[in-house]
């Protein structure tokens, strides 16, 4: 392909980052993973494989990691993010200050969630961090983000995501780049509205979790997906997102894909909070992977406030994880609700 680039870098070394470099590496020249855990990175460049994160998947030999930010962005023709939302700010951070980053080079965010202090998108974090860059440079921001479990893609087995980039880049080159036999990448200019949607799905996947925990049904779990999607599309008209992007890959396709998978981390912690296997804060510190809906939560709420839209779901989520309210009675007041029609007004 012509003007092919050859070097991606990754900031970190968990689940996705593992799996979706080994993607690109069916293309790419190179693809270094950057990561601060000693066990993860040796893992990889000794063993290649990422057992804790990525299970027994062979990683290949044209991808390895680093301790070492300068050498992970070295000549590097793209970086990915690819840790957890709550660090992004700090992990760019030292980007910046690492004095390593390549001018102009696009930057591609694909962690899912909002800053919980500023209840920025992770795109708009990323660009606040870089505007410290001295002497100034032009790096397009995106995201790619959709319904994308680590451990599927890790299998080839087929997905598609959206790649949502800010007006100065030019994103078709890379959609063609990032796309692979197995990895089908489209674009969608609303990054505002896949961002938001991407990051809030996660709260309802973990009341669909919490649900099961219940023992609830299939019907239980439509009306939450439904209902939650009602929510989404109420607050994320608000802050910018169109109807359109909601019906899409980043909206309803990765609602669905979080809210039914065995793999999703928020489904499963809510099945394990009110499943009685610990409280909330217990089950948390056992995780040793991100379970990006409980900070999710208290940013969509405090954007529902700010915004006034309500979201019913996301606050009993939110009560069950920081105000100890019993999950039945959580449901309970759901149900109890004052009777209304389906669709606003
Ligand atoms: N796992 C998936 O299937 C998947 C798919 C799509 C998007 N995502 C999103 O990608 C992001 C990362 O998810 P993941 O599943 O890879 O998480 P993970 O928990 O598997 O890995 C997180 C990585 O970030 C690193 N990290 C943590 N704190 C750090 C810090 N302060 N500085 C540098 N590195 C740090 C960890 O060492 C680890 O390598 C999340 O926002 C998640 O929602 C995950």
């Amino acid at each position: 392909m012509e003007n092919m680039p050859r070097k991606a870098a990754i900031l970190g070394t968990g689940s996705w980052a593992s799996a979706f470099g080994r993607h690109l590496c069916h293309k790419w020249e190179r693809v270094v993973l950057w990561g601060i855990d000693d066990k993860q990175v040796r893992s990889i460049n000794q063993t290649g494989t990422n057992p804790d994160y990525l299970g027994s998947t062979v990683l290949p030999p044209n991808l390895r990691a680093t301790l070492d930010l300068g050498d992970a962005l070295r000549n590097a023709d793209i970086l990915f993010v690819v840790v957890p939302s709550q660090v992004v700010r700090a992990v760019m951070a030292q980007v910046v200050a690492s004095g390593s980053l390549p001018p102009d080079i696009p930057i591609v965010n694909l962690a899912k969630g909002f800053e919980v202090a500023s209840l920025k998108r992770l795109s708009e974090v990323i660009e606040e961090e870089l505007a410290a860059l001295n002497p100034p440079s032009a790096h397009p921001v995106a995201v790619l983000l959709g319904p994308s479990h680590a451990e599927e893609v890790a299998l080839e087995l087929p997905t598609a995501v959206v790649l949502s980039g800010t007006a100065n880049g030019d994103w078709s080159h890379w959609q063609a780049w990032i796309s692979g036999p197995f990895f089908r990448v489209y674009t969608n200019p609303d990054i505002a509205g896949v961002e938001f949607a991407s990051a809030f799905k996660n709260i309802i996947a973990l009341a669909v979790g919490m649900a099961d925990g219940l023992g609830a049904g299939d019907n239980t779990r439509g009306t939450l997906m439904t209902r939650g999607m009602v929510e989404l599309s109420r607050l994320g008209k608000a802050l910018g997102g169109r109807p359109e992007t909601f019906a899409g890959l980043a909206g309803i396709g990765d609602m669905i894909t979080t809210c039914i998978s065995h793999h999703s981390r928020n489904r499963n912690f809510g099945e394990a909070v009110t499943a009685g296997h610990g409280s909330p804060e217990e089950l948390l510190t056992e995780c040793v992977q991100v379970v990006e809906g409980v900070e999710m939560a208290k940013a969509a709420l405090k954007l529902g406030e700010k915004h006034n839209v309500e979201l019913p779901i996301t606050k009993q989520v939110h009560d069950v994880l920081f105000s100890g309210k019993p999950p039945r009675q959580a449901m309970r007041e759901l149900m109890e609700r004052e009777l209304r029609p389906e669709t606003d007004a």
